[in-house]
């Protein structure tokens, strides 16, 4: 049973933790578009692809997909998950299984003013957000919100253009600077991420881990420490239920005056997936095991409280 990883980059915890789980049964195959790529050399065997948005991509991995035989397929960087959910029948077709979500909710969760509306038609508590500023500035002066707010890109990623702002003239700089921008309101609380794994056979949340953030670093959670908590916990089983998700996800929620609000999710294994895994909370058997045709029985919660993470830096010579 071989294993696709795509645009795997640096992130060789995952090819390796992949690799442990297989122990012989198959093989991690990895991508990327550079020969710079850490993580490759961690695989079995890789290739060197074209960039994603190259015409004769897509073509490319179904041809791999093919020939080695790969039962699953699944990658690591935004973009592409979109690509993946737009050409699953075609993957289906040569027996390899896209790893992802519908194409919509992926869109949806790249799209933060989307994922904001969603949340609010379902009934889940938002962050007060706005695409228009002007509807901002009257909400100010309506006394509805107040500064500080928050201003990011609505398809931001990588925390790239993000600002906390405490004033008008700062709000039009960053419209005037950057397109596609919105203001939310700011959640002065703690930051938590969730790893969450919905089995892709009974699409049943059966995996939650949730840490509280520490520092960031780069868009990164860099030092995370694991904490339980039932409402959070059923927070994050509505929701994704509700929203329909498949596969391995991350979630970010911030907690102000105890209560929780999603704030966005990444359809795919979040960067601080390690600190699950090493606390116990072990995936890529969880998708082992659905590929296998066996349904995984939840493990949510099953993982010790306050255990740190701390991430640091290694190197690859080739
Ligand atoms: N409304 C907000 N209030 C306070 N901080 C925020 C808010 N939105 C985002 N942030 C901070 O900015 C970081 C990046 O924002 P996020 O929406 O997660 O975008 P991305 O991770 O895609 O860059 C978050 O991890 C958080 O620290
Ligand atoms: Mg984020």
């Amino acid at each position: 049973m071989n294993v696709l990883i795509l645009s795997c980059g640096s992130r060789n915890k995952i090819v390796q933790y992949f690799k442990k789980e297989l122990n012989g049964k198959g093989k991690v195959f990895a991508t990327d578009c550079s020969i710079l790529a850490p993580a490759l050399y961690d695989a079995d065997q890789f290739f060197i692809v074209p960039r994603i948005d190259a015409p004769n991509y897509i073509s490319e991995i179904l041809s791999i997909c093919k020939k080695f035989n790969i039962k699953a397929v699944f990658s690591l960087i935004d973009p592409e998950i979109s690509l993946l959910a737009k050409h699953k029948d075609e993957f289906l077709a040569v027996g390899t299984i896209p790893i992802v979500s519908e194409y919509e909710l992926v869109e949806m969760c790249f799209d933060k003013y989307a994922m904001v509306q969603i949340l609010e038609k379902n009934g889940f508590k938002t962050i007060k957000s706005y695409i228009k500023k002007e509807e901002f500035y009257r909400d100010v002066d309506l006394g509805k919100i107040n500064y500080p707010v928050f201003v990011k890109p609505i398809k931001g990623s990588a925390s790239i253009n993000i600002s906390k702002v405490t004033s008008v003239e700062e709000i039009e700089l960053a419209f005037k600077k950057h397109d596609q921008m919105m203001i939310q309101e700011f959640m002065d609380g703690v930051e938590y991420g969730a790893d969450v794994y919905i089995d892709i056979i009974s699409s049943e949340p059966v995996a939650i881990f949730t840490k509280e953030k520490v520092v960031m670093r780069a868009g990164e959670t860099d030092k995370s420490i694991s904490v339980k908590d039932e409402t959070l916990f059923k927070l994050i089983n509505d929701f994704v239920k509700t929203a329909g998700f498949k596969g391995m996800i991350d979630i970010d929620i911030f907690k102000v005056k105890d209560n929780y609000f999603i704030s966005e999710v990444n359809p795919r294994f979040g960067g601080g997936y390690p600190h699950a895994y090493e606390s116990g909370v072990n995936i890529p058997k969880m998708i082992i095991k659905n590929l296998q045709g066996e349904i995984n029985e939840s493990v949510i919660g099953q993982y010790a409280e306050g255990i740190r993470m701390m991430k640091y830096n290694e190197i690859k010579i080739i």
